[in-house]
């Protein structure tokens, strides 16, 4: 898809996730501009020349400092700011510091660019979303978690790999929490037009097996982290892939995080379901089937979301 003519970026967090996501989005073209804020100058002045270096090799401009002023005219603002998982850490204990960040933060943005879509990424992404929506009163569809978009790209790879298949041949998704109680629909999940637990294009495929995977994507950031300290290429990529959705009204179905109001009985959570995403924002798609026990573990996601937003008093 070509990029979208007059359509902003803004990136607000000018660390390994947030410079990573405005490379992916220049390079696949997301936007037609892309610009970079932090709070640290010299950091993200370096970090918009060393992109800007590039855009000979790109179709958009990009620019960015540590002025509000250049959040101004955004359509859609992504937040990366904040305190990232150490080794071990989980996400949920970033909540109270990264919440306190964002009380502060998007007022300001708001300010700038009043009606810029703002996509958080920060973590806990989930619990992040319901304080977001609260703290700005935007309808949930303008103010939505990147969600498992990323969690979902790990299963796509992994699957495909296994089953000898391009990722855009599997059709799989991760739910829920961002975080440790995610789970995939495996009661949907297909290879081609093949149910996943029926595909005999290579070894089938056994649920011990679909365990381990799940497993596998649950703990990969955590496996990442260990060995070069934090994730950002693919949050970038999937941070990217997300905007494009928005700025390109492309009404695509993507599992991001929306603050839900009624479906399967969830008020006032934010978790990942497919949802459509387009120029107007993200809607979860409320019929998406599930089986009772999928049902179950979306429920006890919500409860981890909910109790970790309680924490926060907010
Ligand atoms: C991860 C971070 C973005 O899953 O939460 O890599």
């Amino acid at each position: 898809m070509g990029v979208v003519e007059n359509s902003k970026l803004c990136v607000v967090g000018a660390g390994s996730v947030g410079s990573s996501l405005a490379y992916a989005a220049l390079i696949r073209g997301s936007a037609s501009e892309v610009s970079l804020y932090d709070v640290a100058a010299p950091k993200v002045e370096a970090e918009v020349l060393d992109l800007a270096h590039g855009t000979q090799f790109t179709n958009a401009r990009v620019g960015g400092g540590a002025d509000l002023a250049v959040v101004e005219g955004s359509h859609v603002i992504v937040v990366t700011a904040g305190a990232k998982q150490q080794p071990g850490q989980t996400r949920l204990e970033l909540a109270g510091t990264n919440a306190g960040i964002l009380e502060d933060l998007l007022p300001k943005l708001l300010e700038r660019a009043p009606n810029a879509i703002i996509v958080l990424v920060t973590n806990p992404v989930d619990v992040l979303t319901v304080v977001a929506q609260r703290i700005t009163g935007l309808p949930a569809n303008r103010i939505f978690g990147s969600g498992t978009v990323l969690d979902t790209s790990r299963l796509r790879w992994l699957l495909a790999r296994r089953a000898g298949v391009t990722t855009s041949s599997v059709h799989a998704d991760i739910v829920g929490e961002h975080g440790d109680t995610e789970f995939p629909l495996w009661s949907n999940a297909r290879i081609g037009p093949v149910p996943i637990l029926e595909w005999r294009g290579s070894e089938p495929f056994t649920r011990p097996e679909l365990d381990e995977i799940a497993y596998d994507v649950r703990n990969a950031a955590y496996q990442v982290i260990r060995g070069k300290g934090a994730t950002n290429y693919a949050i970038g990529l999937s941070g990217a892939r997300i905007v494009e959705a928005l700025l390109g009204d492309e009404h695509a179905v993507l599992p991001v995080s929306t603050v839900l109001s009624g479906i399967r009985g969830l008020e006032g959570v934010a978790l990942s379901l497919p949802s459509v995403v387009s120029g107007d924002g993200a809607h979860p798609v409320a019929e998406t089937p599930m089986s009772a026990d999928e049902e179950g573990l979306l429920a006890a996601s919500a409860d981890a979301i909910r109790a970790s937003v309680a924490t926060l008093g907010m």
